[in-house]
């Protein structure tokens, strides 16, 4: 069995799929790392380069990868969990987590950082937050759902020990 980290820019999927990982000695990947490492370049590169598709075909093949190994804690990109191919594999190899959290809290954390080329495609806090809203259906598939507004690290990550046994 894996762990699945999914939620929107900004949600911590990466500060807390490292810390679980440790904590269960399991491996951390962070799928936009793999992604960059295969394809020598950022993730803003690649969008600006090849475009939003490319991007999106290389997640699928970097989780179907991932989804062959095991005991692996993966913080995946924002959109990963939007298609029903990708939840296919997400359902039958992971245990999934949606970190949940206020828009306007993501807002705050994600707002004016250049390394997020979605900002640019969604220039406005209402365009952001129409993204945001059109993918809490998917998100909302997950096994288990954690409201991570106003909680520390550490309750967080045993809310999700809880829920993983
Ligand atoms: C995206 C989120 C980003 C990254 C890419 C697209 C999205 O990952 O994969 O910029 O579609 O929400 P984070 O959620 O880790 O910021």
């Amino acid at each position: 069995m894996n762990i699945a980290l999914i939620g929107f820019m900004g949600s911590g999927k990466t500060t807390i799929g490292k810390r679980l990982a440790c904590q269960f000695g399991w491996t951390f990947l962070d799928s936009d790392v793999l992604i960059q490492e295969k394809e020598h370049c950022t993730i803003a590169e690649i969008f600006a380069k090849n475009s939003e598709g490319y991007f999106r075909k290389c997640e699928k093949s970097v989780l179907a990868e991932i989804a062959e190994l095991e005991r692996v804690v993966l913080a995946t990109g924002g959109g990963l969990p939007v298609g029903e191919e990708n939840w296919e594999i997400l359902h039958q190899r992971f245990f999934t987590v949606y970190l949940k959290a206020d828009f306007d809290e993501l807002f705050l954390r994600i707002t004016g950082d250049p390394t997020r080329p979605l900002l640019q495609k969604y220039p406005t806090r209402k365009h952001l937050k129409e993204l945001y809203l059109s993918r809490l259906g998917w998100y909302e598939r997950a096994h288990a759902i954690i409201d991570t507004t106003q909680k520390k690290l550490e309750r967080i990550l045993g809310e999700i020990i809880e829920h993983a046994y």
